[in-house]
Order: C-alpha cells, then sequence, then structure tokens
C-alpha cells in the first residue's frame, strides 16, 4: 500500500500507511495524527484538514475543484501555493511516499 509522510511543524514526521481508496486525511485520522482535525469527515466543507504538499509533489496531484479552492481561503492557517485539502486527495499507487506538511494550526 502507499505510503504517506506527514510532516509537523516542528520538523518532527509520520509516516503513514494508507488503504485502498483513502484519502490522505482518512490515512492521517486512522493512523491518530496530530494536526488534522477533519471535522467534516471529508465532505468538503470544514477545510481542517489542510495540507501543504511538498513541492516535488504538486504537480503530481489532480487538479483542485472550484469548491476546494473556495474552501481554502477560509483556511485558519496561511495559504500558500502548496495548500490543499487532505480529504480531496486520493491515494494512488502513484502517490507512494507522498509528502505532506501541516500547518501550525487548523482552527
Ligand atoms: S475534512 Fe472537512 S474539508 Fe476536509
Amino acid at each position: 500500500m502507499p505510503a504517506i509522510t506527514f510532516i509537523h511543524p516542528d520538523g518532527k514526521s509520520d509516516r503513514v500507511e494508507t488503504s485502498d481508496g483513502d484519502s490522505a486525511m482518512q490515512a492521517a485520522t486512522r493512523y491518530g495524527l496530530d494536526g488534522i482535525l477533519a471535522e467534516c469527515g471529508g465532505n468538503a466543507m470544514c477545510a481542517t484538514c489542510h495540507v501543504y504538499v511538498d513541492h516535488g509533489w504538486l504537480a503530481r496531484l489532480p487538479d483542485m475543484a472550484d469548491d476546494e479552492d473556495a474552501l481554502l481561503d477560509g483556511v485558519a492557517a496561511e495559504r500558500r501555493p502548496t495548500s490543499r485539502l487532505s480529504c480531496q486527495i486520493k491515494i494512488t499507487p502513484e502517490l507512494d511516499g507522498l509528502v505532506l506538511l501541516l500547518p501550525d494550526r487548523q482552527v
């Protein structure tokens, strides 16, 4: 199964295994990762699953939908060009090794 590495604001990292059909958010919450709240359960309504995609991976992700783009305007931490909602990142075998950086806050 593909694995994702989440990097915390303090530089520590967690390598999280995914399951078939997972979003990055689902893999993170099942693991019990600090830093992803996912209050809406993945329905693209809360923006508390915000991540920064590592620059080397950004172009390999599908483009974001308009609703994700709009919701990212309301994230608690700074929005950056690499910002995405982790619930909208569906993990595929091609994303094995994906690196996601966690913002300093979600609310
Ligand atoms: S979990 Fe709510 S927007 Fe991603």
